[in-house]
């Protein structure tokens, strides 16, 4: 029964379709606009990981932070209980 402690974080992953451009996904999980920065890292001393998306492609975002593949999901959520 393991908890994410991260405040903003979630135990799945956001899948959406992505348009090329550059992307800063929330490595902290203080954002409230998940899975990308909204600027609230502020003094947790961490920052959004930036990736460039080159074509349009559906995408799944890590929601818990702590993917082996930041900042794309990799199934560790899965030691997660909601
Ligand atoms: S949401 Fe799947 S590894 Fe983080």
């Amino acid at each position: 029964m393991n908890k994410n402690p991260k405040p903003h974080s979630h135990n799945h992953p956001f899948v959406m379709e992505a348009a090329p451009r550059r992307y800063a996904w929330c490595s902290c999980g203080a954002s409230q606009k998940q899975p990308f920065c909204d600027g609230s890292h502020g003094s947790t001393g961490m920052f959004p990981v930036i990736v460039e998306i080159t074509e349009t492609k559906t995408v799944a975002w890590c929601g818990c932070k702590v993917s082996g593949t930041k900042p794309f999901c990799d199934g560790s959520h899965k030691k997660f209980n909601d």
